[in-house]
């Protein structure tokens, strides 16, 4: 591991006391200065010896069924006949236990082996953060890895065990990233989403409703590109096409774990038993790659010059970050964002309006980070024996089992929350909720820690809450209120600020 005593980029300018929206009518109040320690100094701290279990060790129920077949019925039932959180909570119930074996999709012919020790409450989940007891070598995206074409020949980042040598230094140059284009990312973040609020305005205007997701898209990659890389997309040879390219390189990656909606017959098999050939978005994402390569010489520089990497590795890297990591992720979380709040109705965006500087933000920005984590399946495999223990019992992993845990269940757990699947706007209000925090696990980690060179927790941890409350401060400094339609995404009416 390389020694950080010497690199120290502190992540604290996305701290929420450097939020500097001015408004007449809406002065920020103090905030309690939350210190941000999100540097790539910091050590973990050394894991204690593990404490006997106080429950007696049970065997982890469910099996896997016949080669082949058993992981192709438990992916029919995991995309079509229960859903995803059917598929959980119904071996839940007949295991009557949240740690039990299942194969996980793709399975055949994708993935060479779909095994998995499920681990869905919020007492067990953790045990895939402890890097000392699992290893998170390429297993991002799960019991399978979308084909190195796809991102230049490299494994990128979010593919690396922190054991092996690149993970530090390419972690670093993320960090480098956020750190260096600092200054850029609330003026741009203003700029884009005032483009995106005025197209929503725009489009409710002559049809009544308008659909977050779009507008979305393209607010979140001009903001990207020009908070990270200074350039506006549209003046560049890529102009508007960032978003649908993204959408198509992503869904090669990603095309064996997720449904489109499409019929089984078709999809299935179209989807989820081969991999789709790489030769065919190559062309979209080259001119990605130009795009990001003619834009970050100054961040290449430092990737070279500073952490001996190769330009191109860095910048397929650079580009990964952006449009998977940052991209992919606000694609998910604003409109489960907005989506949520919209649903609460106007007492909650009377309370966000009236003080968006308040504690009541943040506990909205967690709260919808804790019930619909918009990344909802982390993987790693053991990499030695050791005791995962749930709220009622305990269960011994065997070294180079695969564990995967899947999110919402853990942040939704009944033990650890009250009203644990309703929102619940000030969960995290005062020091009883701030306690809570360690429970919100989005980052692949508590949200009371930080991410860093040894560790896999996203990287953009703090950025990504940051992010989370400028939408707010945006939409309420804009609006009173508005509303939704249903439990959907999308918005059928804004109601211009009036204080
Ligand atoms: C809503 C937005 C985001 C979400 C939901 C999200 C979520 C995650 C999650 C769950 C992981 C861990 C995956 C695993 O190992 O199983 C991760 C890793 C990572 N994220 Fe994020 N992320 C977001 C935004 C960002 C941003 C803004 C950046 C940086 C610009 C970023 C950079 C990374 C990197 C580099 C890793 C790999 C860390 C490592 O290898 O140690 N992400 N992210």
């Amino acid at each position: 591991m390389t020694s950080s005593s010497t690199s120290h980029f502190s992540l604290s300018c996305f701290s929420p006391s450097n939020l500097h929206f001015s408004s007449q009518t809406k002065p920020p109040k103090p905030v309690k200065q939350r210190v941000i320690t999100g540097t790539i100094s910091e050590k973990p701290p050394i894991s204690p010896p593990e404490k006997p279990s106080k429950h007696p060790i049970r065997n982890i129920p469910g099996d896997y069924g016949l080669p082949l077949i058993g992981a192709w019925k438990d992916r029919q039932d995991y995309f079509y006949n229960q859903g995803t959180d059917e598929f959980f909570k119904s071996r839940i119930q007949k295991y009557q236990s949240t740690v039990f074996r299942t194969n996980m999709p793709p399975g055949p012919f994708i993935s060479s082996n779909p095994n998995v020790v499920a681990l869905l409450d919020g007492k067990s989940f953790p045990a895939l953060f402890d890097t000392d007891k699992v290893e998170k070598r390429d297993v991002f995206t799960g019991t399978f890895m979308p084909s190195t074409d796809l991102t230049g020949g490299y494994r990128i980042l979010s593919y690396l065990d922190p054991s092996e040598p690149n993970h530090a230094k390419l972690k670093k140059l993320v960090f480098f990233l956020l750190s260096y284009r600092r200054d850029h990312v609330l003026p741009e973040f203003h700029a884009s989403y005032t483009d995106m609020f005025e197209a929503l305005e725009a489009e409710i205007a002559a049809n009544g409703k308008a659909s977050v997701s779009g507008p979305n898209d393209a607010a979140a990659f001009n903001f990207l590109a020009r908070a990270f890389y200074g350039v506006n997309p549209n003046d560049t040879k890529l102009g508007p096409d960032g978003p649908t390219i993204i959408a198509l390189w992503v869904l090669f990656q990603l095309h064996p774990i997720i449904s489109l909606g499409l019929p089984r017959l078709i999809e299935d098999p179209l989807l989820h038993t081969f991999s789709l050939p790489s030769f065919l978005i190559k062309a979209g994402y080259n001119r990605l790659y130009d795009f990001f390569f003619e834009n970050s010489a100054q961040i290449l520089d430092h990737a070279e010059n500073t952490l001996g990497l190769a330009r191109d590795e860095a910048c397929h890297n650079l580009l990964f970050a952006t449009c998977f990591n940052t991209f992919g992720g606000m694609k998910i979380f604003f409109p489960s964002l907005l989506k949520l709040v919209g649903g609460a109705g106007p007492k909650l965006h009377l309370d966000l309006a009236r003080e968006i500087r308040m504690p009541l933000m943040k506990s909205v920005v967690y709260e919808a980070l804790r019930i619909e984590p918009p990344v909802p399946a982390q993987y790693a495999k053991a990499k030695k024996d050791f005791v995962v223990e749930s709220h009622d019992a305990a269960f011994a992993i065997k070294e180079g089992e695969m564990l995967y845990g899947y999110q919402p269940l853990a942040t939704k757990d009944p033990k650890i929350f009250d009203r644990a699947e309703e929102f619940i706007p000030d969960r995290f209000v005062g020091e009883e909720g701030e306690k809570l925090l360690k429970h919100v696990l989005w980052s692949n980690g508590p949200e009371t820690e930080s991410p860093s060179v040894e560790n896999k927790q996203c990287a953009g941890k703090e950025f990504v809450v940051l992010i989370g409350r400028l939408l707010l401060v945006e939409l309420f400094l804009r609006y009173d209120s508005f509303e939704i339609d249903g439990t959907t995404d999308v918005v059928t009416s804004l109601k211009r600020a009036s204080f």
